[in-house]
């Protein structure tokens, strides 16, 4: 699908967090951390834009002194899904990690989200670690690494 992937402007955050509404029942970022993350210095947040509209949007994180880049959030709102906007917002999450010097990007996924986990297989993201009982319904998340100055390979 056509889109513009770009700098989240600081009066879309409302946008961001209705589609956070519509995406999760768990774990939401709320509309004051979305505020947060756009004003800081250690995050980048990006959308996926046609005009007006927002597609989706996601967020990647970076650390003092660490070569190692998060990506914190990622969604994609239901009516433009499986239309490649999720792939594109990660290859952009991805390029913005490079851009700071980060060798390795890692994320978190919900044991039971299995089309977030087949994006993150197809793109490189290899699993490295479980966490127990992580989300509030007491479920893991899978630890995924992928390696970006190595195709991926970690
Ligand atoms: C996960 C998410 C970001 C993927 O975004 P998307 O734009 O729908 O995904 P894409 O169209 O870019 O998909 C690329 C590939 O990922 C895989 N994929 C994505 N969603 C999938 C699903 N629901 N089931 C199976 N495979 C899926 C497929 O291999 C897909 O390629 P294909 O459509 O050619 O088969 C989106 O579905 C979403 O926002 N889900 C709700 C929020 C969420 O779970 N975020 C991730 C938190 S870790």
């Amino acid at each position: 699908m056509d889109c513009e992937i770009r700098p989240c402007r600081i009066e879309e955050a409302k946008q961001l967090e209705e589609i956070e509404q519509r995406c999760f029942l768990l774990e939401r970022i709320g509309l004051r951390q979305f505020r947060y993350l756009q004003r800081s210095q250690s995050a980048t947040v990006l959308v996926a834009a046609q005009a007006e509209q927002i597609l989706g949007y996601g967020v990647v994180l970076r650390r003092c002194n660490s070569k190692i880049a998060r990506v914190y959030a990622l969604a994609v709102d239901l009516p433009f899904q499986r239309m490649g906007v999720g792939q594109s917002l990660l290859n952009a999450l991805e390029q913005q990690a490079l851009s700071w010097g980060a060798h390795n990007i890692r994320l978190e996924v919900h044991q039971a989200n299995y089309g977030a986990q087949k994006l993150y297989l197809d793109s490189g993201y290899l699993e490295f670690a479980r966490l127990p009982y992580y989300y509030t319904d007491l479920c893991s998340a899978i630890r995924m690494e992928k390696s970006l100055i190595r195709g991926g390979s970690l």
